[in-house]
């Protein structure tokens, strides 16, 4: 077989088991076995599988040589094409660990789900933040035709590669470098908004520039941990509603979101009052309660470190107040030392005992509602049941 055929099988195959695995929404199976992903991925990172820190291995033609590449381009696998904001030599690529990726190829079966609720048919046009490697554009490309695609990405150098990538591929949508936050100054409204990077909140912008009646599809994120995936409906250029529809995936935060590089100072071990609580630093880490404690501390940060005592203590610091809570071993329970203008750990517990309340709901039972100036999660209903607020975003 020569290169672009074993290319062309691979794809093929490719598709089949994504199709038998049902990962592979039948609409968007003629696109996944046109577009040549490895147009958009010619060199990218994987994290190996030893255990420890994570570490990254860079793949491409020349180290592993063609056919191993093309294997795990037609995979179903996220691939690292940037970290921490920085490109990559590839010229004498090295493992990495202790980076943060900051730019990927998507897990594929993850792009045709997101685009699958996406909703589209011939008709429709969509506008895309983070384009990334070009790969979920050229999907959508070959669906509704480039014409009708508008795709958005912050930064420079990925935006070229995109674009020399979609080229290759043979397409040539509307591409913009620039804060997706601030929309895709669209002259006219897209019927359909997709985002590829998490956000804290959905940019007003993208409600703005979606018709009413049509779809946003992205995931929430804060800085404790992913939400997950939401769609909303654009209701009337001034609300847009609608439900988690799953709990993952964790994609990675908008550049303009990501938490600041310094936690801030830390409190004393004198500073603050003492208290008993129910609850341990385990509801942090635990799926649904986790989610929970991220909409009760949008603004939080945490991480472990060992006291004078030797004990481990869990620290939640809020970056917009200067609020924290440090939470310690108390005999067989636990307690939490608190400071600042908000009881951060008490917003947890009340938070927790809202969703105890309603019967624990997992994360796909709870609604989003966005208006201009303010956004909401809430249970039950949106009009009374309990709410949780999201950041709003600035400046969009
Ligand atoms: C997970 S990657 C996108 C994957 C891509 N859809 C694909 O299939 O290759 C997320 C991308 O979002 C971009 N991004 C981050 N913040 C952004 C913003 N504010 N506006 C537009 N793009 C952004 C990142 O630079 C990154 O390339």
């Amino acid at each position: 077989m020569t290169e672009p055929d074993l290319a062309t099988g691979l794809r093929h195959e490719f598709a089949g088991q994504l199709a038998a695995e049902d990962k592979l929404p039948a609409e968007w199976r003629a696109a996944v076995e046109a577009v040549p992903r490895h147009e958009c991925t010619p060199a990218f990172y994987v994290p190996n599988d030893a255990p420890g820190i994570t570490t990254y291995v860079p793949i491409t033609p020349a180290l592993v040589g063609d056919e191993a590449w093309l294997r795990r381009v037609y995979s179903d696998e996220t691939l690292i094409t940037q970290f921490d904001g920085r490109d990559i030599d590839w010229s004498a690529p090295q493992p990495i660990s202790g980076a943060a990726p900051t730019s990927s190829s998507t897990l594929p079966s993850l792009v045709v789900q997101m685009l699958d609720v996406l909703d589209g048919d011939d008709e429709s046009t969509v506008t895309e933040y983070g384009t990334g490697t070009g790969y979920s554009t050229a999907l959508m490309c070959h669906r509704f035709g480039p014409d009708k695609i508008t795709s958005v990405e912050t930064d420079p150098g990925v935006a070229g590669r995109a674009r020399a990538a979609l080229d290759r591929c043979g397409y040539a949508p509307r591409l913009i470098t620039g804060n997706g936050l601030a929309g895709a100054d669209c002259t006219a409204a897209a019927d359909r908004t997709i985002a590829t990077m998490g956000v804290r909140g959905i940019p007003w912008a993208w409600v703005r520039e979606t018709v009413p009646g049509g779809l946003i599809v992205a995931t929430l994120r804060g800085w404790l941990r992913s939400l997950g995936l939401v769609r909303l409906v654009v209701e009337d250029g001034q609300h847009a509603t609608g439900r988690f529809i799953a709990a993952e995936p964790g994609f990675m935060m908008a550049r303009q979101q990501e938490a600041p590089a310094n936690l801030g100072m830390l409190p004393a071990d004198d500073d603050g009052k003492t208290r008993e609580t129910p609850h341990g630093p385990g509801v942090l880490r635990m799926p649904d309660s986790g989610f929970v404690a991220q909409l009760a501390m949008p603004n939080a940060r945490t991480f472990d470190m060992a006291g004078d005592d030797g004990g481990m203590r869990t620290y939640v610091l809020d970056a917009a107040n200067d609020s924290f809570a440090v939470l310690s071993r108390d005999g067989d329970g636990w307690s939490v030392r608190e400071g600042g203008p908000v009881s951060l750990w008490g917003e947890v517990e009340q938070s927790l005992a809202l969703w105890h309340a309603a019967g624990s709901p997992a994360a796909t039972e709870f609604g989003v509602s966005v208006e201009p100036d303010r956004q909401r999660i809430w249970l039950e209903n949106a009009a009374d049941g309990p709410s949780w607020r999201l950041p709003v975003v600035p400046g969009s």
